[in-house]
């Protein structure tokens, strides 16, 4: 069994003694964060990161913990297929675990002691789900949730943050100062390799006849006219061979902008995409989604030149530049290495990485 926990500052104590008392019984343990105490941080991120590893099944199960254990539950509560409940007894773990199925157990850290977390967890893990009436009813709110998440991807696009621990680790080591252009390019490159799998999985697929050594038989073939990837200049261009790398065939258009100092709109100064980019999966790159700015005026020009079916990869989003790019463009699927907290007064992603081009080309 293989559990993630996280949580905010005021869990952050009890997460100690969450993960000796897991690691006791022989669980494995995913520590999606906080790694260190810090009184300004929020709950959502850690509720997020920890929601995002059971709804693509990297866990079997999560345990958050925040003051109260009632925000960060809430939080998680947004990802597909989380169910979490704040427990503050034996008891109310037990039935959360009997009659609702929860697969996350929130804990308040002002709320109970770290002694008490043995009796709380040992509860919630030992006791089955009991079905039944009980599973009718999670299967009516499983039904509710997949209807409104397919309103919300025709509405308001769709996000996917990555939460696998190798683009975690990476992630980790690229954000730091201390890594040197060359390791950042390698980083960015391997980062963009490891999403490759991800965000080519609704790629099309045709049936066709081969011959094995030993007979025929039918093997599944990428259809069409396939992929085409789009750097946003320059930082995009630390995207593409990671992607070439997995799909040698894809072709590459790339898209230039610079902001108008004066009306600080993007202003288009280079665009060579495929010929047939309206028949490709296209995916823009754009390392840093910050105001969403160049990535929604890259999409535009993308769109105008035929572009249909088109998904936007990043290294780090921020929440500002999801939301413009959804309002701008609904229909584009967002992926992102990771989710940061907000930008700062200069526009950077905090705590992001600084100017992704500047790094990755040492211009500054
Ligand atoms: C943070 O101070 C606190 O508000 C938070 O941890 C949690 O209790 C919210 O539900």
């Amino acid at each position: 069994m293989k559990i993630a926990v996280g949580c905010d500052h005021a869990g952050y104590v009890l997460k100690g003694a969450v993960i000796d008392f897991l690691r006791a019984r022989n669980i494995d343990v995913l520590d999606l964060g906080a790694y260190e105490y810090d009184k300004e941080d929020s709950y959502v991120d850690p509720a997020f990161r920890v929601g995002g590893a059971i709804s693509d099944e990297t866990v079997d199960a999560g345990i958050l913990m925040c003051g109260t254990g009632y925000g960060i539950s809430i939080a998680a509560n947004k990802v597909p297929g989380v169910r979490a409940v704040a427990c503050y007894s034996p008891e109310s773990a037990k039935t959360a675990k009997a009659h609702n199925g929860i697969n996350v157990i929130a804990l308040g850290g002002r709320e109970t002691k770290p002694e008490d977390v043995p009796a709380i967890l040992g509860a919630w893990l030992d006791t089955e789900f009991e079905g039944g009436r009980h599973l009718q009813r999670l299967n009516k709110i499983a039904k509710a949730e997949k209807s409104a998440l397919n309103l919300h991807t025709q509405a308001g696009g769709k996000i996917t943050i990555f939460t696998h621990p190798l683009i975690q680790h990476k992630v980790g080591i690229i954000r730091s100062v201390e890594t040197s252009v060359k390791q950042f390019r390698e980083l960015l490159n391997e980062i963009t390799g490891l999403m490759v799998y991800e965000i080519t999985r609704t790629l099309p697929l045709t049936e066709k006849e081969i011959t094995t050594p030993i007979q025929k038989t039918i093997v599944h073939t990428i259809e069409g006219r396939k992929m085409a990837i789009i750097p946003v200049l320059r930082a995009g261009l630390g995207m593409v061979d990671g992607i070439l790398q997995i799909v040698p065939n894809c072709k590459v258009g790339h898209i230039g902008l610079y902001r108008d100092e004066k009306t600080l709109k993007p202003v288009e100064y280079y665009c060579k995409l495929p010929f047939d980019i309206e028949e490709r999966d296209i995916f823009v790159l754009d390392p840093m989604l910050a105001t969403g700015g160049s990535s929604s005026a890259a999409i535009e020009l993308v769109k105008k030149r035929g572009g249909k079916k088109i998904s936007l990869v990043c290294l780090i989003a921020a929440p500002e530049g999801i939301e413009r790019v959804h309002a701008d463009h609904p229909d584009v699927n967002i992926f992102s290495a990771a989710l940061d907290s907000h930008l700062n007064d200069h526009g950077y992603i905090v705590p992001g990485l600084g100017d992704a081009g500047d790094r990755l080309f040492g211009t500054k």
